[in-house]
């Protein structure tokens, strides 16, 4: 066979081998977007790897089941891994590369106790509240994904808000020399944010899933109608939820710009909802800026 004729593999699996197809691309002066997930694709991905496919001359897309950002007793053994579905729907995007690393790849000395990234502040609370330690998994192995790829752009979505925040922070903390593209939530035809943990959900419960949508837009329409009793207003979500069947695990009004808790009346459009909640064994997921018109 003839060096020409030669493909370059379109997975690989090792720092090593990423590195160096990156370090082709960028001696020729080709600029290279990073898209970091856990894989299990759903449009709420494709829409991040079509975003940066706008910006960037290469894309590689990371797909790792983080083992440090899951808690004991959560879902990491249990977590879909569809690697094979994934790279069809990767290659027909005709992005570059997908990087699927194992575990020893990216913790090469045990990820028991790694070399750890903490963002103290934004990651204390509302998720990082209810997952202990989960933030400090994401942050290290994102800048972990960061230093093997090294792009010039990473791209996260605004489904997970808080993590959205917290990596961004981290990025300009430490300057870590990329620039953090956000991307806004993809949903179902009736609200419900994608997630690969849908797939979780019965049919019964999926029913009920885009109820917490329709309750964060509740919130936000009394926000926007004047209402600044932001506690009152909080607690009234909860209860919808609760009635009908879900299990809050927050749902709060922050600031969009750094998830503080109001003290004062806000602008409406400074603000944003959040909310975690259970519905059976599934925890999902959802936020609703204020600015945001439906
Ligand atoms: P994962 O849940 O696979 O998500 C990968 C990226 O897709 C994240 O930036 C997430 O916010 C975005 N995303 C997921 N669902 C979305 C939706 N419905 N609309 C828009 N974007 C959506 O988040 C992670 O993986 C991990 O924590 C990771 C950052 C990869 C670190 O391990």
């Amino acid at each position: 066979m003839s060096i020409a004729a030669a493909k370059e593999p379109f997975v690989v699996s090792t720092e090593r081998d990423a590195r160096r197809r990156v370090l082709e691309w960028q001696a020729e002066r080709q600029t290279v977007a990073l898209v970091p997930t856990m894989g299990n694709l759903h449009r709420g991905h494709i829409s991040l790897v079509e975003k940066v496919q706008q910006l960037a001359d290469r894309v590689v897309c990371s797909i790792f089941v983080n083992p440090t950002q899951f808690g004991p007793g959560e879902d990491f053994d249990a977590y879909p891994r569809t690697l094979q579905e994934d790279e069809r729907k990767l290659a027909a995007l005709g992005i570059d590369l997908v990087f699927a690393p194992t575990v020893n790849e990216i913790y090469p000395f045990g990820d028991e106790s790694p070399v750890t990234v903490t963002v103290p502040g934004l990651s204390d609370g509302l998720c990082g509240a209810s997952r202990p330690g989960h933030f400090t998994g994401v942050t290290t192995v994102v800048c972990r994904l960061l230093n093997i790829i090294r792009p010039d752009f990473a791209v996260f979505g605004e489904k997970d808000y808080q993590q959205l925040l917290v990596l961004s922070r981290m990025v300009e903390d430490l300057r870590l020399p990329v620039e953090v593209i956000r991307a806004p939530i993809v949903r179902d035809s009736d609200g419900l944010a994608l997630s690969s943990r849908n797939r979780y959900l019965t049919a019964e419960q999926r029913q009920i899933a885009p109820t917490l949508n329709r309750t964060l837009w509740t919130l936000v329409e009394a926000i926007q109608a004047g209402r600044t009793d932001y506690p009152a207003l909080e607690a009234q979500g909860r209860s919808l939820l609760e009635a009908v069947g879900f299990k809050p695990d927050y749902l709060e009004i922050r600031t969009a710009a750094d998830i503080k808790r109001p003290t004062l009346a806000l602008p409406p459009d400074e603000l944003i909802v959040l909310a975690a909640a259970w519905l059976g064994e599934t925890r999902l997921l959802d936020n609703v800026q204020v600015a945001h018109s439906r």
